[in-house]
């Protein structure tokens, strides 16, 4: 596990586009693992940038994202779909028919799994990657104790994510409880991950991550199985780690 430690949260995010860019600008198709939330959008942000300025395409890029929130429509403002289409779809150059998103309101939520795991064999894996971490130690909605093993499922989602991702909605009620999101195992599929992490609350997460300890209550612990993991982060997201080695 490489660690790449940014003095801020725009260099971080500057620093994972570029990586990303030069993946694209190098190979003739890339496959995108994506993420959503707060942390990436500094770096999508720099993709668009790339696009705009440097005229890099994403026509031959195909993207497929971790998660769903189960019950909300592609058009909800805070669906998942609407994130990567404000965020990024909109903004470059991808058809939209390459990009791939859970779908959250599937009549059947297994036969939804099992298609999308098999979207990700059929189109991935991913050259790269992108996931955040939870304060708890979560990657995509993997919560703690979700089986190293899975792949594409429905999960309940922790009280601490419910909390921390009602800052997006008006009311705690209408905070979706369950996503659709890829298993540990899926993501583990990908050729390279980029783990980003911002902010002194993702410290600790961070420190936890670097005691490199398996451990099913920490699921970010599982990315320790794969050969070519970089964590990119921010000085506030490494300040835990730097305070013990002084
Ligand atoms: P955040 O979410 O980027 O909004 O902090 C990350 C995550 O919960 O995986």
């Amino acid at each position: 596990m490489n660690i790449l430690v940014n003095d801020d949260y725009a260099s971080m995010s500057q620093q994972a586009a570029a990586i990303i860019e030069a993946h694209i600008c190098n190979h003739e198709r890339t496959v995108l693992g994506l993420a959503t939330g707060s942390t990436p959008l500094g770096m999508y942000e720099a993709l668009i940038e790339g696009h705009h300025t440097r005229g890099v395409s994403f026509k031959q890029t195909f993207t497929l994202n971790l998660d769903e929130y189960i019950g909300l429509q592609p058009s909800h403002p805070q669906s998942y779909h609407s994130y990567m289409h404000t965020h990024l779809f909109s903004k470059i150059d991808i058809p939209l028919h390459q990009t791939y998103l859970p779908n959250g309101t599937a009549q059947s939520l297994s036969d939804e799994c099992s298609r999308y795991e098999q979207t990700i064999d059929k189109v991935g894996p991913p050259d790269i990657q992108v996931l955040g971490i939870g304060e708890n130690g979560h990657i995509g909605f993997n919560e703690p104790g979700s089986a190293f093993s899975g792949t594409t499922h429905v999960i309940d989602l922790a009280p601490s994510t419910l909390k921390a991702n009602a800052r997006f909605f008006d009311t705690m009620d209408e905070v979706p409880n369950q996503a659709i999101t890829m298993g540990i195992q899926s993501i583990l599929k990908s050729k390279r991950i980029l783990l980003l992490a911002s902010g002194e609350n993702k410290a600790w997460a961070v420190k936890k991550l670097m005691e490199k300890k398996i451990d099913d209550q920490f699921p970010a612990s599982a990315l320790h199985y794969h050969p070519d993991v970089t964590l990119v982060i921010d000085q506030k997201a490494y300040s835990q780690i730097q305070s013990e080695s002084r």
